[in-house]
């Protein structure tokens, strides 16, 4: 594929929006032409799939449902968007990818990854970002922010433990894979969160 795939990803409140409001103005800045998205969602049927999976209403929510859920959402918007995308030279930036179904649904809800990796074969083939940033905080620091953003969907609910095992595993990605992750420390003042993620880009 011609163009590049950028993922970005964390645990809720590691200012995931800014900061990716802020790599999609340094790419644009380098006069890339940029496809800005999100998992779950990305499309009409993938946003509709979110909503069920962000709903409270479905607290419970069998965990291999969720994880269905998450990769029927994505089989759809890598056909739609991303692909499409990136064939005509087009950089994507997506807002949280697979990583985040072995970091929640493996991680968080302890799914084994052999199974997630065979949805992601099936759904993806070989298709792997180009790039992976991890905005990483303690947990405490980041369900602290969340928490201020008001109504709390179905994973912010989650208790602090099922946060642990996410960003843990998050973290463990990220040394096992140092060609395609580069971690950032978010919990520093904005300035210098950007400052890495510019050295980075
Ligand atoms: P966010 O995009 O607003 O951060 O919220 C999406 C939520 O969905 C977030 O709590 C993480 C969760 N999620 C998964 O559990 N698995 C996935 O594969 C993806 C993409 C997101």
């Amino acid at each position: 594929m011609k163009g590049s795939f950028i993922t970005v990803e964390g645990i809720e409140g590691v200012g995931k929006t800014t900061n990716i409001d802020f790599i999609h103005q340094q790419l644009l800045s380098a006069g890339k032409e940029v496809v800005l998205t999100r998992e779950p969602g990305g499309t009409p049927l993938g946003e509709a799939v979110r909503g069920l999976l962000l709903d409270p209403a479905y607290t419970g929510m069998d965990s291999t449902c969720e994880l269905q859920l998450m990769f029927a959402a994505r089989a759809e918007h890598l056909a739609k968007v991303v692909w499409p995308a990136l064939e005509q030279g087009q950089w994507v930036l997506c807002d949280r990818f697979t990583d985040a179904t072995y970091a929640y649904q493996g991680g968080g809800r302890g799914i084994d990854s052999s199974v997630i990796a065979k949805l992601e074969t099936l759904v993806q083939g070989d298709f792997r970002p180009d790039l992976t940033l991890l905005l990483d905080v303690p947990v405490e620091i980041g369900l602290a922010r969340a928490s201020e953003r008001g109504a709390m969907d179905r994973f912010e609910q989650e208790k602090v433990s099922f946060f642990e095992r996410v960003r843990r595993n998050y973290l463990e990605m990220a040394e096992n894979d140092p060609g395609r992750y580069r971690v950032v420390d978010a919990s520093l003042p904005l300035d210098e969160v950007q400052k890495q993620i510019a050295a980075i880009l």
